[in-house]
């Protein structure tokens, strides 16, 4: 058995400050309420549901996760929120149209209760919506300034011991990376100057990270995967992951096409198109936004399905990514896919799927996973890029020099063997050649 980390015990409260009191970030904060009350499971989430073997199988040790590091009690944490629109969580969710009465009802006053701080905007990031409650300084560097201090509040209000900062705002138009994201004092001197390309989205990450608080990127804001943020996280010692929620048709692709590579089997093309009719939807039928989202959807197959490595089967598919606003349906997203693959001496065949899905449902449980484990790798004094937290990403951040782990099993061997190192446990190759020495003896 190896040593393990040192874990600092979770303590005390966890504040978990969200930019974005949306359908995504309420659906969370209700459900966390909710699972509390005894009205509903987590469904979804890994670190609440899900278990990890430790050692041989015949050892049948199986805990539950969150038996087995310590991760934050959901009783422990405090939410907190920034938004431009200025409702409670109560509002959002009723507006949203996610979760039913039954559970919203009973924890109406708790939802009441959290109401969003101004926000910092500008809308030539996000075009498609209405700014009632936003902050207003004369440079960006005094923004990052009043963020700061709305986190110092924050913590001594709400007694927290640790704090969290988990991006659930609107995707941000698409910001390429250029010099003032290079360092930070390219960086530090674009804030002071107003540089139309720093985005709200760097504005709270600098301040997060520069007052000890991790930063987690739920959309595909471009954020802290830049090489300025990434410096500024290894300076201050400070865990940052990103990018955007890995949910609905993206979840699906990064289990569908490890199988077909598993099988050697080829492609020749994936069409995606979803329609979905949520606030999210909306700005994403602006093309900026959209962009964005278009970038991480397409990175996802690209590095599983490789043409470089098998020129045969994956060096020339065409894959279309669309996303259509349609307000009908609401929350209720359904995603299609038209899978062209070809088999043995090349004959072709077709995978269809049609997931009826629902996106804040999927993106909940992910969003606390996130939030939880992030906390946890400040505790294990993990900082800079979590890598290990990919599973939870569309397009998860790597050091440079790396290519991302797209493949949901990969991911998923990485985060349980990452916490069998962090609590000193045998890491599991699943060799199991060993099982039968023994019966040779
Ligand atoms: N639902 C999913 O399955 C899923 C999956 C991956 C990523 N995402 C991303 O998560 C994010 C949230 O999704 P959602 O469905 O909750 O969207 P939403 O539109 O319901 O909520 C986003 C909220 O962010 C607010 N906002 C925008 N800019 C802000 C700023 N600068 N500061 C503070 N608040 C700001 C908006 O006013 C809105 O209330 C989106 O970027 C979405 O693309 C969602």
């Amino acid at each position: 058995m190896a040593n393990g980390v040192n874990v600092k015990p979770a303590e005390g409260k966890l504040g978990i400050l969200i930019p974005g009191l949306g359908a995504v970030s309420t659906t969370m904060i209700a459900g966390v309420f909710d699972i509390l009350a005894g009205n509903g499971l987590p469904i979804g989430s890994v670190t609440q549901m899900g278990r990890i073997r430790l050692g041989k199988r015949t050892e049948k040790r199986n805990p539950l996760i969150k038996d087995f590091v310590p991760l934050t009690d959901l009783k422990d944490i405090v939410f907190g929120a920034w938004d431009i629109h200025g409702e409670n969580a109560y509002e959002v969710c009723k507006r949203s149209g996610v979760l039913e009465d039954k559970h919203l009802e009973p924890i109406r006053a708790q939802l009441e209760a959290i109401k969003p701080m101004d926000a910092v905007f500008d809308h030539s990031y996000c075009h498609n919506l209405e700014v009632k409650h936003a902050k207003s300084a004369a440079t960006k560097w005094d923004l990052v300034q009043m963020v700061k201090d709305d986190i110092k509040k924050f913590k001594e209000a709400n007694h927290c011991d640790r704090m969290i900062m988990l991006w659930c705002g609107s995707t941000e138009c698409y910001t390429p990376c250029e010099d003032c994201h290079e360092t930070i004092e390219a960086l530090e001197k674009a804030m002071k100057a107003n540089d139309p390309r720093i985005s709200p989205s760097m504005i709270y990450a600098y301040a997060a990270i520069t007052s000890g608080v991790p930063y987690a990127n739920g959309a595909p804001n471009l954020t802290v995967d830049t090489p300025a943020l990434i410096q500024l996280a290894l300076r201050e010692k400070v865990a940052i992951m990103g990018k955007d929620f890995k949910t609905g048709q993206t979840l699906m692709k990064t289990i569908v096409a490890p199988g077909l590579r598993a099988r050697c089997l080829g492609l020749n093309g994936w069409f995606s198109t979803n329609i979905l009719g949520n606030r999210d939807g909306e700005v994403l039928d602006d093309p900026g936004s959209f962009k964005t989202k278009e970038v991480s959807k397409l990175s996802v197959i690209e590095h599983i399905l490789d043409g470089k490595t098998f020129p045969d089967l994956y060096s020339n598919y065409c894959h279309k990514v669309r996303i259509e606003y349609y307000p009908p349906r609401g929350d209720a997203k359904e995603g299609w896919d038209n899978i062209d693959i070809f088999g043995w001496l090349g004959y072709p065949m077709q995978i269809k799927i049609n997931f009826l899905c629902r996106d804040s449902i999927l993106a909940a449980p992910v969003a606390l996973d996130i939030a939880l484990s992030m906390d946890l790798a400040m505790r294990c004094g993990f900082y800079g890029i979590q890598e290990w937290l990919s599973f939870f990403f569309k397009s998860p951040e790597v050091r440079e020099g790396l290519y991302p782990q797209h493949d949901l099993f990969i991911q998923k061997t990485k985060y349980k063997n990452t916490l069998r190192y962090i609590m000193g446990e045998d890491l599991i190759t699943h060799l199991g050649l060993d099982y039968y020495a023994e019966e040779d003896k």
